[in-house]
């Protein structure tokens, strides 16, 4: 490049940019390691879904300064084993920048020490177990934790239903499920109610009668269900078959519009928070809602606004930093710059917070932001005020 063609680059304010494309030919490979296939792409498809919208967008608006955005996207199955190789590959193999995924707590256990161990970030948008981010520095999440989320559930359950007793059902097998328990019960204490009754389950379960004819004779005023939506779809419709006719009150499990269609009536009167406002009438919610369905011909959910707003968080933090060539150095900067990292989208202001390691170890960063609290009526997600 002779100077004056530098000069009128530089004039043109497309000099950093030139530099930047040079450095950077190849697209910049993202991961996404989802449930696509399985009980659990409930929730894994329409993740899948904001993730490809969000590149859409950034990439229609010139990438990463000019680089676009590559989603390499693997289906880990919702299976531990599965999310662990799938890691695998979309790390040494394909050598991606960092990973988004995997979709349920039980996988990112399971997966989430080897990106600690070989030092690129991963970054779940549907996590919301204790203890996802003490797994070491570069475990990130964007999904509320079920302990910012459960008290506010429950003191607004409380507060519309005026319930004092309350009998649990909850899988005893699987971290999403055993941390909605005890995040559950902590706070039925905290809010002083009695737990009436408590039963367990395990994965794969399809008969829940044995254990909702005991809940049933302790006559509890509400059932706790910190269930993934399959189980507690059927959990629903058993327990209306037997006649019991108390409301419900989940966790993230409940936020997928799955669990009315498959639970129908059996749902209504289903209390759950999140922290997607979808009647927000904010211009990013509203955007993304519109690009949303003409993507897909499908409204959005709660899962699929978090993981279009993780991609831009990424990208935001991508757009700070001036990326090397070197996968190594640029994983760290990525991961040094996304604490910092806020963002406005569907789901409104986020910001990340530094995990409290439980074990006083390097920890990572979990969301900063506050659930709405929903009750299902005539089918849908309906705001309680
Ligand atoms: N929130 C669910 C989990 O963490 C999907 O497994």
């Amino acid at each position: 490049m002779n100077i004056k063609t530098s000069c009128r680059l530089l004039m043109a304010g497309l000099l950093p940019l030139f530099f930047f494309s040079l450095a950077h030919a190849a697209d910049i490979k993202i991961g996404v390691a989802e449930a696509l296939t399985g009980p659990a792409s409930q929730y894994g498809i329409p993740i899948r879904n904001g993730f490809e919208l969000a590149a859409d967008e950034i990439n229609a608006q010139g990438g990463i300064h000019g680089v676009p955005i590559q989603l390499v996207v693997e289906d880990e199955r919702g299976k531990k084993e599965e999310a662990i190789n799938v890691y695998k590959k979309l790390a040494f193999r394909d050598k991606v920048l960092m990973i988004f995924g995997p979709t349920l707590s039980n996988s990112m256990f399971a997966a989430g020490p080897i990106a600690n161990a070989a030092h690129f970030v991963a970054f779940g948008t549907s996590n919301t177990a204790t203890g996802i981010t003490d797994m070491g520095p570069y475990t990130f999440r964007s999904s509320p934790m079920e302990s910012d989320v459960v008290p506010v559930t429950l003191k607004s359950a409380i507060s519309h239903l005026h319930i004092r007793t309350a009998g649990i059902i909850y899988g005893n097998d699987d971290a999403f499920t055993k941390s909605g328990y005890d995040v559950f019960r902590k706070s039925l204490e905290d809010q002083h109610m009695v737990i009436a009754g408590t039963e367990t389950y395990s994965r794969g379960d399809v008969d829940f009668k044995p254990q909702l004819t005991k809940l049933m004779a302790l006559h509890p005023d509400a059932i706790i269900c910190p269930c993934l939506s399959e189980e507690g779809a059927n959990i629903m419709l058993q327990a209306r078959s037997l006649g019991m006719k108390q409301p419900f009150i989940g966790g993230n499990g409940f936020n997928s519009p799955q669990l009315i269609q498959n639970a129908g009536k059996a749902a209504e009167g289903t209390i759950v928070g999140s922290p997607w406002f979808s009647d927000n009438p904010s211009p990013e919610n509203q955007h993304f809602i519109s690009a949303y369905r003409k993507k897909y011909g499908t409204p959005p959910n709660q899962f699929s606004a978090q993981s279009y707003d993780a991609l831009y968080i990424v990208a935001d933090a991508l757009n700070h930093i001036a990326l090397s060539g070197n996968l190594n150095s640029d994983r760290q900067s990525l991961r040094d710059a996304l604490p910092k990292t806020t963002h406005i989208g569907a789901t409104g202001k986020f910001a990340f917070r530094p995990a409290h390691g439980q074990d006083k170890k390097p920890a990572g960063y979990d969301a900063d932001q506050l659930p709405f609290v929903y009750v299902i009526k005539n089918g849908q997600f309906v705001l309680m005020k």
